[in-house]
C-alpha cells in the first residue's frame, strides 16, 4: 500500500467560487485526502430539524471531481447555539460545579441523553445521504474526544448515568445492584462513608478533603465508558449506511478515556500531531531540552504516539492533523525549522502511518485560529509547509513503500493505570504517563524499535523484551502471561500495587509468580532528594522498598535494592532517572540478546521490514555505524 497525504479543509469558511481551484491545487500538490465537515453543524442544520445539505453535496462533488478522496467528519464536537436552548442541561460541568459555556467547542456532556439523540439524528442524516457517495472514502467521528478537558463532567446527567453504571458494576437481585458490594469494594466503613442505596452516591467532586480513591477510580472508568458509548452510537449508524472505514482523531497525551476501547469499534486510529505545540506543556522534558527542540519538537513524543495509536488502531492508523507551521494555542508558537514538516511526515510513515493530513489547507482570517498556519496563507498564496508536503508527495511516488514489521520490544501502556496514578500519585506531579515515556525514551536512545501493547495478556508472542512499568493493577491473566513468556520482562516500580477496586492486595505487591519480591513499603521523594546509584544516575520521585530472594543487581547508595532479577523477570524498585534507566534498558537487552546503540542527541532510528529509517532532529550532524546523518534529515538505509 502506498502511503498518502491529505489536508483538512473547511468549504463552509470560503466562497463557493474558490472550491474548485482549491481542489485543483490540493491534487496538484500530490494530496489524496481531504477531511471536511467536522465543525459544520450550524450550516448543516441551521435550525432544529431544518437541514441544508446542498452546499455539502456540492463541496463533495467538487473535491471528488478533482480526484480527491473525502474524509467526512460528523459535526458533534460543535453543537449549534439553538441546541443549548433545547437542552440547557447538556453542557458539561467542571470540577467546581460550574457549567461550561457556549462560544467555543466541545460544550457537551457525554452522558446527556437528549444531546445523544440529537447526535444520532444528524449522524443518521449524514450517513443516509453520503454513505454510498463514491467520493466519501472514510469517516471521522466527532473531533478529538477529551480535548479541552471534556471527558469528565460533573453534571446531573453524569450523576444519574454513574449511578446506573455502578448498579451494573456491583450487581444484585434484579436491576437494583448490591449496595453492600459497593460499600465493601470501596471500603466505605472508613470515615462512615457507607451508603444505603445507589441513589445516595454522588460524583466525587467538592468533597471537604480527598474523596475515596476507589470512588474516583470508578468515576474515571465510568467517564471513559461514556466516551466509548457515545462513539459507538455514531459508528453503528454510519455502518448501517456505509462501507467506508471509520476513524477518530485522538490527541497527544490525552489519557482520560480508554483509547483501546474506543478503537475497538473503529477501523482506523488517527491522531493530531503538533510537535511544537506539545513541547511546553505535554512533553516530559527539561527546560533545556524544550529550548533545544523548540523548532523541531521532542525527538520521542511524536514517535511514542505513533506507536501507541498503531496499537489502538490494531495496525491501521493515520496522522489526521499534522502541524504545517506555527500553531496558535501553545504558550510559545515558533515556526518549525525548514525540513521539519517533511521529517515529521516521514517519521509517521516509518512507524506505519497509512496517511498524513496537514492541518489546515488555508489559514483562517477569522475567529480563534487566525494565528494558526496552514499550507496556504489567508490570501491563498503558498505558506512554507506546502513545499515540504509537495516534496513528500514526490518522494512517496518515487521511493519504495514502507514495510511495517513487528518490533523486538513491547512496552505495555494501560489507561487504567494512568487513572490509578492520577487518583493516588503519592508524590506531587507523579504521573504514569511520564514514567512510561521516560522508559520509551530510554529504549529509543538505545536504538530500539518499540511496539506499544494494551495490558492484554494475549499479545506477547514474538517479543524478545517486554517492558511493563507502573502497572498499578495487574490482572492475574497478565501476571501469568508475563511469568510464562519466553521474553525478558522488565517491570516495576509500583507493579500490582492495587487490586481492581483500588485496595492494597494481600499477599502484598507485586505478588508476581516466579519473582520473590515483596514491597515492604513505598515512599515518594522530593525532586531535590534523589538517591544516587553507585554505577551512576539516581532513583528519583518514587520508590518501592523491597524484600525477597531475587538477585540484587544494583543497590542504591543507602543500601536498598534498586534493580533485582530472577530468571527472565527483572524488577525496578524505583523510578530511575535517564542515566540509570539507560543502564537498566541495556541490562535487559543483554539478557534478551538484543543489540543496543547509544544514540547521540536527537538522532533516532526505526526499523521496518526492509530498511532502517534514521531521523536527525538536531541542527548538527551525527555519525554512527560509519554513516553521517545531516542536520534535520531523514535517511533510509536498506537492510543487508
Ligand atoms: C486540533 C483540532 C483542530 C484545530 C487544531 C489547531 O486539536 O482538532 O480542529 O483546532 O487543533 O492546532
Amino acid at each position: 500500500m502506498k502511503r498518502t497525504l491529505g489536508t483538512c479543509y473547511y468549504p463552509e469558511h470560503w466562497p463557493r467560487e474558490i472550491w474548485a481551484e482549491d481542489a485543483r491545487r490540493m491534487a496538484e500538490a500530490g494530496l489524496t485526502w481531504v477531511r471536511i465537515g467536522e465543525f459544520a453543524w450550524s450550516r448543516l442544520e441551521p435550525a432544529p430539524g431544518a437541514y441544508d445539505f446542498d452546499w455539502l453535496d456540492e463541496a463533495i462533488a467538487v473535491l471528488g471531481a478533482a480526484g480527491l478522496k473525502v474524509v467526512l467528519g460528523t459535526p458533534t464536537a460543535t453543537p449549534p447555539r439553538w441546541m443549548i436552548d433545547r437542552h440547557a442541561d447538556m453542557l458539561a460541568v467542571d470540577v467546581e460545579g460550574r457549567p461550561r459555556k457556549f462560544g467555543s467547542r466541545r460544550h457537551y456532556c457525554f452522558s446527556h441523553e437528549g444531546y445523544k439523540a440529537e447526535c444520532a439524528q444528524i449522524v443518521t442524516r449524514l450517513a443516509e445521504r453520503y454513505g454510498r457517495n463514491p467520493h466519501v472514502a472514510a469517516w471521522q467521528t466527532d473531533n478529538e474526544y477529551g480535548c479541552h478537558d471534556t471527558t469528565i463532567s460533573y453534571s446531573d446527567a453524569a450523576r444519574q448515568a454513574f449511578r446506573g453504571w455502578l448498579r451494573a458494576r456491583y450487581p444484585g437481585q434484579g436491576n437494583d445492584g448490591d449496595i453492600e458490594a459497593l460499600n465493601t469494594a470501596w471500603g466505605n466503613v472508613f470515615w462512615s462513608m457507607d451508603y444505603d442505596s445507589f441513589d445516595q452516591v454522588d460524583l466525587p467532586n467538592l468533597t471537604v478533603t480527598e474523596p475515596n480513591p476507589s470512588h474516583v477510580l470508578d468515576f474515571h472508568r465510568f467517564s471513559s465508558d461514556q466516551v466509548v458509548a457515545f462513539n459507538r452510537l455514531q459508528v453503528d449508524i454510519i455502518r448501517a449506511h456505509s462501507e467506508a472505514p471509520i476513524a477518530h482523531n485522538y490527541m497527544g497525551r490525552i489519557t482520560d478515556f480508554d483509547h483501546y476501547a474506543v478503537g475497538a469499534d473503529l477501523d482506523i486510529a488517527s491522531w493530531d500531531s503538533y510537535p511544537l505545540g506539545f513541547l511546553e506543556d505535554r512533553v516530559p522534558a527539561t527546560t533545556d531540552q524544550q529550548r533545544d527542540y523548540a523548532r523541531q519538537g521532542d525527538p520521542d513524543f511524536q514517535a511514542f504516539h505513533h506507536d501507541l495509536y498503531r496499537a489502538v488502531g490494531r495496525g491501521r492508523w493515520w496522522v489526521m492533523e499534522q502541524q504545517p507551521g506555527p500553531v496558535n494555542w501553545a504558550p510559545y508558537n515558533p515556526a518549525p525549522l525548514p525540513g521539519m514538516v517533511r521529517l515529521w511526515s516521514w517519521e509517521a510513515f516509518a512507524h506505519g502511518a497509512e496517511a498524513v493530513c496537514y492541518f489546515r489547507w488555508r489559514q483562517a482570517p477569522m475567529a480563534q485560529e487566525q494565528m494558526h498556519a496552514g499550507l496556504l496563507r489567508p490570501d491563498g498564496s503558498e505558506a512554507a509547509g506546502l513545499d515540504e508536503a509537495r516534496q513528500v508527495a514526490t518522494e512517496i511516488a518515487e521511493a519504495p513503500d514502507v514495510s511495517p514489521t513487528q518490533a523486538p520490544v513491547a512496552l505495555i501502556f494501560d489507561y487504567d493505570a494512568e487513572w490509578a496514578w492520577r487518583v493516588q500519585p503519592h508524590g506531587r506531579g507523579l504521573s504514569y504517563f511520564e514514567l512510561v515515556f521516560d522508559t520509551y525514551r530510554a529504549l529509543r536512545k538505545a536504538g530500539l524499535s518499540v511496539d506499544i501493547l494494551p495490558p492484554d495478556a494475549g499479545q506477547l508472542e514474538g517479543y524478545a523484551l517486554v517492558v511493563a512499568p507502573g502497572l498499578m493493577h495487574m490482572p492475574e491473566a497478565l501476571k501469568a502471561a508475563l511469568a510464562q513468556t519466553s521474553a525478558v520482562v522488565m517491570m516495576g516500580p509500583r507493579s500490582g500495587a492495587r487490586d481492581a477496586t483500588m485496595r492494597i492486595p494481600v499477599p502484598l505487591p507485586p505478588a508476581m509468580p516466579g519473582l520473590d519480591v515483596t514491597v515492604r513499603h513505598v515512599e515518594s521523594l522530593r525532586p531535590d532528594t534523589p538517591v544516587a546509584l553507585p554505577a551512576g544516575g539516581h532513583v528519583r520521585s518514587y520508590r518501592d522498598v523491597i524484600d525477597g530472594s531475587a538477585e540484587v543487581i544494583e543497590r542504591a547508595e543507602d543500601g536498598l535494592p534498586a534493580i533485582v532479577a530472577q530468571g527472565h523477570l527483572m524488577y525496578l524498585a524505583g523510578w530511575l532517572d535517564p542515566v540509570a534507566m539507560g543502564r537498566a534498558v541495556r541490562m535487559a537487552c543483554e539478557r534478551a540478546g538484543l543489540a543496543t546503540r547509544d544514540l547521540p542527541g536527537g538522532l533516532r532510528c526505526r526499523e521496518t521490514g526492509a530498511e532502517t529509517f534514521w531521523f536527525n532532529h538536531d541542527t548538527r550532524a551525527h555519525e554512527i555505524d560509519g554513516n553521517t546523518f545531516a542536520p534535520l534529515s531523514v535517511t533510509r538505509i536498506p537492510k543487508p
